[in-house]
């Protein structure tokens, strides 16, 4: 049985690495097109853009392709290949171009400006040393132009402090079982982080096919916390909106709070 692990030859931990079977059960249980109100709402927000938008840690396309779809000119880059694939091959199936490349958080550039820099479904938290997400704030700031708009959905504190086990499962075209056995080992409270292990199986006929292990770990943010974190990489008027109701300050029950800023002109 092939199993993956996400530790490098020398041991280190590689966290939140969206392997094969990982990127594969997010293409199943959140295909291209697959709203929590956020791709109306993105394309709403990037109405009457001019220019270039990208989409840092694009994914499999889920928000991308129906941009793309829309009209909007969007590029995109993640970490990992696979992902990457999904959404190559979800733009092929459409004739569509996809402009998207295999660059991360801590080493993406450009030598273009973008109008907009959007990043929904709180791939931001998965940044967990505070230096480093500022300095990525302060990379994105460099490639926007004068003007430019950032949109970042982060996931409200509450979301991390559901319940500490789950297991899912799904079925794939092919008819094989997927599952996938959540359980959160870590609470850091002073560095803001939850370690959770990952652990994906593929079944065949009853039979163990491959299994893959993930160390995923994600950051949580103060809605006052972001907004300071934003004003200190340079971005001005700061806005904290609860539920995709643009300008609806942020509630205790709100499931995705997203901050908007500017790079001033
Ligand atoms: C929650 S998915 C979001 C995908 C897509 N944007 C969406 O809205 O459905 C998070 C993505 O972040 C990517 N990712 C994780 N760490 C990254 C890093 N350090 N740099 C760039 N992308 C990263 C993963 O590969 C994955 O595709």
């Amino acid at each position: 049985m092939p199993l993956t692990a996400n530790f490098n030859l020398y041991g280190t931990e590689m966290n939140n690495r969206y392997g094969t079977l990982a990127s594969l059960v997010y293409t199943l249980d959140k295909p291209v097109g697959r709203s929590f109100g956020d791709v109306e709402y993105y394309q709403q927000r990037l109405g009457g853009t001019e220019g270039l938008i990208l989409e840092p840690a694009v994914g499999n396309g889920r928000v991308y392709v129906p941009l793309l779809e829309a009209g909007f000119p969007v590029e995109g880059f993640d970490a990992s290949d696979e992902m990457l694939g999904y959404c190559r091959d979800a733009c092929a199936k459409r004739n569509l171009s996809a402009s998207v490349t295999r660059q991360t958080f801590e080493d993406f550039a450009y030598d273009k400006s973008f109008a907009a820099v959007i990043i929904p479904a709180g791939s931001f938290q998965l940044i967990t040393e505070t230096a480093s997400a500022i300095a990525v704030l302060r990379r994105f700031y460099a490639c926007m132009a004068p003007g430019a708009k950032l949109m970042i959905d982060l996931d409200p504190i509450g979301s991390f402090f559901g319940p500490a086990s789950s297991v899912r499962r799904w079925k794939t075209e092919a008819g094989d079982l997927l599952t996938l056995t959540d359980h959160r080992g870590e609470t850091d409270y002073v560095a803001q982080t939850t370690l959770s292990y990952l652990r994906y199986e593929l079944w065949r006929d009853g039979g163990l096919v491959a299994s893959e292990l993930d160390l995923f770990k994600l950051r949580w943010w103060g809605v006052d916390e972001f907004s300071m974190a934003l004003q200190r990489a340079g971005f001005v008027d700061v806005v904290a909106s609860g539920n995709y109701q643009h300008q609806r300050a942020p509630r205790n029950d709100d499931e995705v709070i997203t901050f908007e800023a500017v790079r001033p002109a």
